[in-house]
């Protein structure tokens, strides 16, 4: 399967699945990187990889966020791109752009849905006093972080944890739940069936 990965910033998670698809017998090739903000980081960690980038700056859509995502989807087209991953994206997609990607783009959250939808999350779960956290890879369906979950990884909360040390404990369960995920999708072992998970 070939695969694109849209990215906003450093892209951490892209460089995980580009590590991850090096393997042979891994069952996606990650063929693009895009990102919505010129010069992110992660565009010149995917060049090192020598996968192909591209960049469409939503600013340049003047709020009409369907011809942004317009002009992302015909850069998805002209490279033959067949599934989406949103890793670190920071644009909320409208209906338009899912539907058309619907059942195949996954996004990962960093808490564990349901809990924690939004932005801050993990500011979110020491405000309510929680004692795991973790991160949650799910389909992406038009109402925001509500997606079927396709899994999870949970991490302590610790004494003294503050958002940033519980961030960073965060992404790096992060770094190997995407990839074993994807993996789980573009296999074909797990799909989106009318809505719901369907496991082979
Ligand atoms: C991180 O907070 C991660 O939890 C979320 O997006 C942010 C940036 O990720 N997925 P990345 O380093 O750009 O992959």
């Amino acid at each position: 399967k070939r695969v694109g990965i849209l990215i906003s910033g450093r892209g951490s998670n892209m460089v995980s699945l580009a590590q991850a698809a090096q393997a042979p017998d891994f069952p996606a090739e990650i063929a693009l990187v895009l990102s919505n903000v010129p010069g992110a980081g992660g565009l010149e960690r995917a060049r090192e990889f020598g996968i192909a980038t591209a960049t469409v700056d939503h600013r340049a859509f003047n709020k009409d966020r369907e011809a942004f995502e317009r002009a992302m989807d015909e850069v998805l087209r002209v490279n033959q791109i067949e599934f989406v991953v949103l890793a670190g994206f920071m644009r909320i997609m409208t209906s338009w752009f899912v539907r058309r990607w619907e059942g195949r783009m996954i996004n990962i959250h960093p808490s564990l849905l349901p809990l924690f939808k939004g932005t801050h999350t993990h500011r979110q779960a020491l405000e309510a006093g929680m004692t795991e956290h973790g991160c949650s890879v799910h389909f992406v369906v038009p109402e925001l972080d509500a997606g079927p979950v396709i899994a999870q990884a949970k991490v302590p909360v610790l004494p003294g944890d503050d958002e940033e040390s519980l961030a960073t404990r965060v992404l790096a369960q992060e770094h190997t739940l995407y990839p074993r995920a994807l993996a789980e999708v573009a296999s074909g072992r797990v799909a989106l069936v009318d809505g719901v998970i369907a496991r082979r």
